[in-house]
């Protein structure tokens, strides 16, 4: 331990020089001073519990000795730190009025104001920091005229509108306006001349346009980030490349088109370079970073790349950069590049999204220091070597939709994190996954040819958070121990098996199951009563298996629930529940088809899902069904259990990587990071075909909200009550006894996408307001007792006659019958109409790909930075989990619908 301290304290890298002159001459406060500052400590809201300045600040004091305050030998206040106070509220104006103010830092509050106040004042500031102060709005033009500015953070706050122009600030060296909201152009000459700037970071905002080409003409410039904004158009080839001081460019997540400019390769000092997720095009010969001796870092992700990473001659590829990280997804490779075989520095690699075939190279199991390794989606087969002895000390590896078949392979010791699913693989060593993977937090054997009991052993594995072995062949019954193992499992998928017998009603009682799906099973008996105790529970899908019980009322003590799945089963009965005091608050989506209930629809019930009332009216709801493994729970707990375990690794790591800049690892932390909780995310419109409709994946996902009643023997009047679930996308009612008429009031549900009312015994005349539902796509009336004219509208008389068929009485277009001539319908069509299985929707969400988040980045980063990053880290674990844990469930995720990355399950 105390080796690492060692090294950890002498960092042999200082990019830049973040000393504050700090004067050591004590002089008293002269002039106003004092009494500017203390009127801005009585206008300041702070929480005087947790200040460790301002609190003390007090009249009897010379103002100069105040904490957060220094003074020049004239007795000005010349450096000003009130970072970390707990600041709330407005910036008070007495501020501006230290004239002779040098240094100010105001970063670490929660003002969440604007800045209204003028910085022309200020004109001797040198050092601004006002990174994660929680401001808003317009940040003044002001700032502009902050000549003598060498420091700028404005870091992590909500600034929006456009950048303003910095060319004035000549002694600037480091611009930090990353994790904002600026928008618009940038236009070049904001930054013309500032010969002194070593960092700009732009990253986060939504910035347009051309890339501003006088950043490549700033002789200093080290340090250039653009991450996730739209700038897009071709890059111009970089001036003098070969006399640049570049030694990290980061253009991520942008718009840039056409070729990468060569001269890129030609900036010998790069040490990073990230241009994944642009739409560069054309081809890479990989020799082109032969030249980049410190590169340890390479991103070319998700371009429309050809990269050719054959190396012509093996010289060659052993003089080649040590690099330590590679991306390398959906780059058209068709073969694993061979180089790397020489680098043994590697630590990620992701050749994701390829056209890899054939079997997995033995080599890629060689790296010492491997810790992720993705190759999922390619078309891999099987493995070179023997499987039962690959020594690898890796955290994550992602295998999922290739090919592979045969023994799965269980040898990874370190492994969190194994993603088998989507192959063809048909056994697994299970004593070996159960005993000998004591960090395994995330397992999917989902989509293969597995089959015969599933073993207890996986109850041994005490860390599972995740084990995914949906759609499989596995037979016999659940394991006890696995309902028993409630207790830790966030996620159990059993769907899509060959389970039988009963669900044993042991589930935990400290269950904390988010996401149970037992179905497409066998499974009989009655829902397990121990089921309540997973009061944490967001989705439970128990669909398609042969549960004979009435309606789980006692279940109604899980207010987390979100999705409900209880179709085709043999559930009976009345669905009221007698004590429904505000059950199922947030429930969205309510599948109860295919059962036998019966009697009214409950009007309490239908109260009581508040969720289903909220009137999303906002657009742009798109995402996913997010689905959280680390939510109330506590990293440092685990993290503190898995790190000291693994201290070899990670001292190894840490020594591999001491040499590198801060900074960069820091960049790349967060990267990763803002990955794996799904903050960035590439794949987001991926389309499924339902019954010749076609509905956008994304847009199910995350804003889906439906209600299937269909198939059981329900009657009754349609209840007035269901028309103010007004956020509903979905209704199905056929197929039960519905009767009366169908409510104006029908009219309230203008989200919904698909109507299905087929197949009752309801009256009277279409209402008007269902021709004003804008979003219908789908449509069914068909079998009612439905007279009168079929309203006109936009959409209605879009649909097939079909829609509407078979009700004695209706006329008018689609129906060929013309209203006056009042043909009754044989009772032959009716027949038909019956045995029309298609008129229903089959809203089969949950088969549809699921959205996971799992946060890769809490576990295995730390295990890799070690302490100093783990500090940092859990400061930006905070601060994500805040951005993040409000969208839990169902996202309405707009501003950044495109970032998100999810891990997908497909069936
Ligand atoms: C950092 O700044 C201080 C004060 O300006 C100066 O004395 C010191 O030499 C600088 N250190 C480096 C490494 O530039
Ligand atoms: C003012 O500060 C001094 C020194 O920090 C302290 O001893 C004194 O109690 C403070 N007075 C008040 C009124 O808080
Ligand atoms: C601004 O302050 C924060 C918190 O003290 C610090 O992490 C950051 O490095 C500072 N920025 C600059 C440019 O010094
Ligand atoms: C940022 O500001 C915009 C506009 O002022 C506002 O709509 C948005 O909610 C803010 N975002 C956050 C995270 O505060
Ligand atoms: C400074 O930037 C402003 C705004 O982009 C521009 O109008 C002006 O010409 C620039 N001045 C110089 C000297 O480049
Ligand atoms: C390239 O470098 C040369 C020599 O340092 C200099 O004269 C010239 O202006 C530079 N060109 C550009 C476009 O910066
Ligand atoms: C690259 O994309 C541009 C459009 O941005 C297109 O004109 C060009 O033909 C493409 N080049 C290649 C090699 O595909
Ligand atoms: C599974 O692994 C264990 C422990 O490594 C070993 O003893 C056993 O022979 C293996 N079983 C099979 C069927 O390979």
């Amino acid at each position: 331990m105390t080796m690492i301290l060692l090294w950890l304290l002498f960092l042999p890298f200082c990019l830049i020089n973040l000393s504050i002159n700090t004067v050591l001459v004590t002089s008293l406060c002269v002039g106003n001073q004092q009494s500017l500052l203390l009127q801005m400590k009585k206008n300041l809201i702070f929480k005087s519990t947790k200040s460790q300045k301002l609190v003390h600040w007090n009249q009897s004091d010379d103002c100069c000795e105040w904490y957060g305050v220094t003074c020049n030998n004239k007795g000005h206040v010349i450096t000003l730190d009130l970072s970390n106070e707990f600041i709330s509220g407005q910036l008070q104006s007495s501020l501006f009025n230290l004239k002779h103010l040098e240094n100010l830092n105001l970063a670490y509050n929660e003002f969440h104001s604007e800045i209204h106040s003028e910085f022309q004042n200020l004109n001797n500031l040198k050092y601004l920091n006002l990174s994660n102060a929680g401001f808003q709005g317009k940040l003044p033009n002001s700032i502009s005229d902050l000549t003598q500015l060498v420091h700028l953070d404005l870091s992590f706050n909500n600034f929006t509108g456009p950048l303003p122009s910095f060319n004035r600030s000549k002694s600037l060296k480091v611009l930090s306006l990353n994790h904002n909201n600026f928008k618009g152009l940038v236009p070049s000459t904001h930054f013309e001349g500032l010969i002194n700037l070593m960092s700009i970071d732009l990253g986060d905002n939504s910035l347009e346009g051309n890339f501003p080409s006088s950043l490549f003409r700033l002789q200093s410039l080290q340090i250039l980030m653009l991450y996730y904004n739209k700038f897009d158009g071709h890059l111009e080839e970089i001036p003098n490349a070969s006399l640049s001081l570049l030694e990290m460019v980061d253009l991520s997540g942008n718009n840039f088109e056409g070729p990468i400019p060569l001269s890129i390769f030609k900036l010998k000092r790069l040490l990073l370079l990230q241009l994944s997720k642009n739409k560069f095009n054309g081809t890479i010969q990989l020799d082109v970073i032969g030249r980049l001796q410190n590169l340890s870092t390479l991103d070319l992700a998700h371009n429309n790349l050809f990269v050719d990473a054959s190396i012509r001659h093996e010289h060659e590829a052993s003089s080649f950069p040590n690099l330590k990280r590679l991306w390398l997804a959906s780059c058209n490779l068709s073969a694993f590049p061979e180089f790397l075989k020489y680098k043994s520095s590697m630590q990620f690699l992701d050749l994701s999204s390829n056209h890899i075939s054939g079997p997995i190279p033995n080599w890629i199991w060689s790296f010492d220091y491997m810790v992720i390794l993705n190759v999922s989606y390619n078309f891999l087969t099987d493995f070179e070597g023997p499987i039962h002895n690959l020594s690898s000390n890796l955290l994550k590896l992602d295998l999922h939709s290739n090919k592979l078949k045969g023994h799965a392979p269980t040898s990874f010791k370190n492994a969190i994190y194994l993603d088998y699913s989507s192959n063809r693989f048909n056994s697994i060593n299970f004593t070996e996954i159960g005993g000998h993977t004591p960090f395994l937090y995330f397992l999917s054997l989902s989509n293969n040819s597995f089959n015969g009991r599933i073993h207890e052993s996986f109850c041994n594995i005490s860390g599972l958070r995740a084990l995914d072995l949906s759609h499989n062949s596995f037979n016999g019954s659940i394991p006890i121990c696995l309902t028993r193992m409630s207790s830790t499992l966030r996620l159990l998928d059993l769907g899509g098996n060959q389970l039988n017998g009963y669900v044993s009603d042991t589930f935990s009682t400290s269950c904390s199951l988010r996401f149970l799906d037992l179905s497409g099973n066998h499974l009989r008996g009655t829902i397990p009563k121990s089921l309540a105790n997973c009061k944490h529970l967001q989705v439970l899908d128990l669909g398609k298996n042969q549960l004979t019980d009435g309606f789980p009322c006692f279940l109604n003590n899980i207010s987390s629930l979100k999705v409900m799945v209880l179709r085709t089963n043999k559930l009976h009965g009345n669905i009221e529940c007698p004590n429904n005091i505000g059950p199922w608050e947030t429930l969205q989506i309510v599948d109860l088809a295919a059962n036998n209930f019966s009697g009214i629809l409950p009007a309490k019930l239908l109260q009581s899902w508040q969720a289903l009332m909220i009137d999303e009216d906002k657009g742009g709801k798109f995402g996913h069904l997010y689905f959280n493994l680390y939510d109330d729970f506590n990293p440092l707990n685990f993290m503190a259990a898995i790190v000291d375990l693994n201290i070899e690794l990670q001292m190894k790591l840490a020594k591999l990587n001491a040499a590198e800049p801060p900074f960069l690892i820091d960049h790349i932390v967060s990267h990763i990071f803002e990955e794996g909780v799904g903050l960035r995310s590439y794949e987001d419109s991926v389309t499924i075909v339902n019954k010749g409709h076609q509905l956008n994946l994304v847009k199910i996902l995350i804003a889906f909200t439906s209600l299937d009643l269909s198939s059981n023997h329900f009657e009754g009047p349609i209840p007035e009550e269901l028309m103010s679930l007004t956020a509903l996308h979905a209704l199905n009612l056929s197929q039960n006894g519905f009767s009366g008429r169908i409510p104006s009031s029908l009219g309230n549900l203008k989200h919904l996408e698909s109507l299905d009312l087929s197949v009752n015994s309801l009256s009277g005349e279409i209402p008007i307001e269902v021709a004003r539902l804008s979003f219908l796509s789908v449509v069914n009336l068909s079998c009612n007792d439905l007279v009168g004219r079929i309203p006109t509208g936009t959409q209605i008389q879009s649909f097939e006659a079909d829609s509407f068929k078979d009700n004695e009485g209706l006329c008018g277009p689609p129906l060929t019958q013309n209203c006056s001539s009042e043909k009754r319908l044989s009772q032959e069509a009716y027949e038909t109409a019956y045995s029309d299985d298609g008129s229903s929707v089959d809203w089969n969400f949950l088969s549809v790909e699921l959205g996971l988040t799992f946060g890769l980045g809490i576990f295995i980063l730390p295990l890799i930075y070690l302490k100093r990053w783990r500090i940092w880290y859990w400061k930006k674990v905070d601060d994500m989990l805040c951005r993040i844990v409000p969208q839990l469930g169902f996202v309405y995720e707009n501003r950044r619908g495109e970032k998100h990355r999810i891990l997908r399950r497909k069936k």
